[in-house]
């Protein structure tokens, strides 16, 4: 099968359907395992991620193991079809394990976490390490060999605990501070340095004094989330390891949040496949729509990590997830609109968070397939099960490419250096600048893939450089093989303010990047308060007639470059507030200040269209998510509209149902919460 990417499972061309299943939760009441299998191949469902939260049933003892109930799950699934991603089970420990201090994490205060909760373990203590490889190991020789498997779930939502995680304890600082040792080359002047440690007379003698409670040193604060984020990195070598020991199935682990707890970029390239757990806020209000761009956004990450591949979503809610400030239901096709929307997005599958209910525990309330052992014959069950037969119709998708021809880079490292640094704190983090930046093309239907700074970005026609103020090594080598490629390449003022240590950047920021900009060094940089705006003069149209600064107004010199736009107010009148400049065979332009999304939305169309992007369909209702994936020789259009009311989408002629036999109409008529799947030779 000519596929565009291999699918995420070697050999299933087939959309993965599953969810989190917890029948350790149920081993009392034998007749519901037995009605989840069956109900599961009802429902359509392809996989089960399996044994999250098992590690006491499988190790009730140190010298215990009872792998009996697993065994059962796993014949019962492979009878009705249904494969297995097999978790292990470190993200929560059994208690005789939690009993012994060291394997709970030490807070920042000092205090130990109590036994108990989850995702809070130390990851250096070696009693924890030890047992994790342990049954990790067990579970890989005992199921290498299974038909059944698909492929292994590490442990769950690194960083997912209160502060991110972050062990404190003796250890882990002693930790810290030889990965400290190593990164300087073990010369503490080296690290002074580079961290100012003369500041406030906080300058080290001695390693050993070197602890990450000291919120005034910028450096050392950076320094420690990358230790933490190393040692999540560490973890997950530590379970790859134990699971290649006996099994060569893919790997992942399930990513979720705002992706700031630790290097996503680093793990990824550890992982076969990458996954992402997604739970918008939609509750039918107007702000369902941002809710629906960030789902994009996160789809978006996905893609950024993994090269372009597709991807799976690991977690969704079918009805909803009980965290949520109200647990109003979706309604009917929601579910359906929101699964496809991230397939659309790259995912080769759909999964839940969960299949079925907990009697008790925190998470009694939370949306499922199934509540507890409440009646099977439900709307939501209708639903998941419509999904899955239309995901068994979506085979022809698995491994389609989205076309992005767009990069944002998204770097995690600069989200830590503003954290730490303060200043201009008023202005949006990095995060939520390149999202603004990804709705104007979620807007457009044009698939944007968030990259991090250290990867390559020759693979893009139009780059955008949102609020990167940390400056990787190599970071303007990779922007500046971009512009050789001829993309177009957008930088705003809140790029280019840190080296890798987060010092400001030597020669005055941006740094390396004025030189590709054709500017000199910015000179200074004028907050605004929420309620003032700077007019703006426009040549050229690259902006919208009126457009005003908002936010910040960053004061540069020409040197080289053209101004297309200059501030039109203020003491700095006159100054450039937009500016082109040629380089190589692409061209680099700059954003000295922020703009409403209308006049972000324009510009960005703008020089979209200088990179030869043309969106799918050339007008979008708002509110209308639309996307194309294309294998060769075919390509996918979903057309998808997640709000209540209905609407008309000119789709043009020529397409069928993907779902169906039918031809399609020129124009869709899509009623609220609907969905269409298009297709058509390439
Ligand atoms: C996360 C976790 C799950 C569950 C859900 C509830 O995604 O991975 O174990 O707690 O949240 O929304
Ligand atoms: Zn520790």
């Amino acid at each position: 099968m000519a596929t565009s990417f291999p699918p995420v499972v070697p050999g299933r061309f087939q959309m993965l359907h599953g969810g989190d299943y917890n029948p350790e939760q149920w081993r009392h009441r034998p007749e519901l395992l037995d009605e989840d299998a069956l109900l599961m191949r009802q429902a359509g469902m392809t996989a089960a991620s399996v044994g999250i939260f098992s590690w006491a049933a499988l190790q009730p003892g140190p010298d215990s193991w009872d792998f009996t109930w697993l065994d059962a799950v796993f014949a019962r699934l492979q009878a009705q079809g249904v494969g297995i991603l097999l978790a292990t089970p470190s993200a929560a420990r059994p208690l005789w394990l939690a009993e012994d201090a060291e394997v709970r994490r030490m807070r920042s205060d000092g205090t130990r976490e109590d036994p108990g909760g989850r995702h809070s373990f130390c990851a250096t203590s070696p009693r924890w390490r030890a047992a994790v490889a342990e049954i990790d190991r067990r579970l890989a020789e005992r199921y290498a060999g299974h038909p059944a498997l698909l492929g292994w779930h590490i442990s769950n939502e690194f960083g997912g605990a209160a502060e991110n995680g972050r062990c404190h304890c003796p250890r882990c600082i002693a930790g810290f501070q030889g990965w400290l040792r190593r990164r300087f080359g073990d010369d503490l002047d080296a690290l002074n340095r580079a961290w100012n440690s003369a500041f406030w007379s906080h300058s080290y003698q001695d390693w050993a004094q070197i602890r990450p409670c000291d919120r005034s040193n910028d450096g050392l604060m950076l320094a420690w989330h990358r230790w933490c984020s190393d040692l999540v990195l560490d973890v997950v070598r530590l379970e790859k390891a134990a699971i290649r020991s006996a099994s060569a199935a893919p790997i992942t682990t399930n990513m979720h949040g705002p992706m700031d707890f630790y290097d996503h970029g680093a793990v990824a390239r550890e992982l076969d496949f990458v996954s992402y757990d997604c739970y918008p806020d939609i509750d039918g209000s107007l702000r369902d729509a941002e809710a629906v761009a960030a789902a994009s956004f996160y789809d978006g990450c996905m893609r950024g990590l993994a090269g372009g591949r597709p991807w799976l979503l690991m977690e969704s809610c079918p009805s909803q997830p009980q965290y949520k400030p109200r647990m109003r239901l979706k309604r009917p096709g929601m579910h359906r609109t929101l699964s496809l929307a991230h397939v659309a997005g790259g995912s080769d599958g759909v999964c839940y968070f969960q299949w079925r209910a907990g009697s008790n525990g925190h998470e009694k309330h939370h949306g499922a397939v199934l509540m507890q052992d409440a009646p099977t014959d439900t709307r939501v069950f209708r639903e998941v099960a419509e999904l899955g037969a239309d995901l068994a119709r979506l085979g022809g998708v698995v491994g389609a490419a989205c076309p992005a021809p767009v990069g944002i880079v998204c770097d995690v490292h600069s989200t830590w250096a503003r954290r730490v640094s303060g200043g201009f704190q008023g202005e949006p983090a990095p995060a939520e600048l390149a999202m603004t930046h990804h709705r104007c093309f979620h807007e457009c239907g044009i698939h944007a893939d968030l990259v991090d700074a250290d990867s390559d970005l020759t693979r893009f026609s139009l780059v955008v450089v949102p609020g990167v103020a940390l400056l990787r090594p190599g970071f303007a080598k990779r922007v500046e093989a971009a512009l050789a490629a001829g993309a177009q390449v957008l930088i705003d003022a809140l790029s280019g303010w840190y080296d890798d240590e987060a010092a400001m950047v030597a020669g005055g920021r941006p740094g390396p990047l004025a030189g590709l900009l054709g500017l000199g060094a910015s000179e200074e940089m004028d907050v605004l308060r929420t309620d003032e705006r700077v007019a703006l003069t426009v040549t050229g149209g690259w902006l919208p007639a009126g457009t005003h600064a908002i936010g910040h107004c960053d004061l540069v010199r020409l040197a080289g470059a053209e101004a297309l736009a200059t501030y039109a107010g203020e003491f700095y009148a006159g100054r450039p507030a937009l500016t082109r400049h040629r380089h190589g065979a692409g061209t680099a332009w700059y954003l000295g200040c922020r703009l409403e999304r209308p006049a972000l939305a324009h510009l960005l169309a703008r020089l979209a269209n200088a990179a030869g992007i043309r969106p799918p369909l050339p007008a979008i209702p708002a509110g209308v998510v639309v996307r194309e994936r294309i294998q060769p020789g075919r390509r996918y259009l979903f057309v998808l509209n997640p709000q209540p009311q209905a609407v008309q989408v000119a789709v043009g002629p020529g397409w069928s149902d993907a779902l169906g036999e039918a031809t399609m109409p020129a124009t869709l008529d899509l009623a609220g919460h609907q969905a269409r799947v298009l297709t058509r030779p390439a």
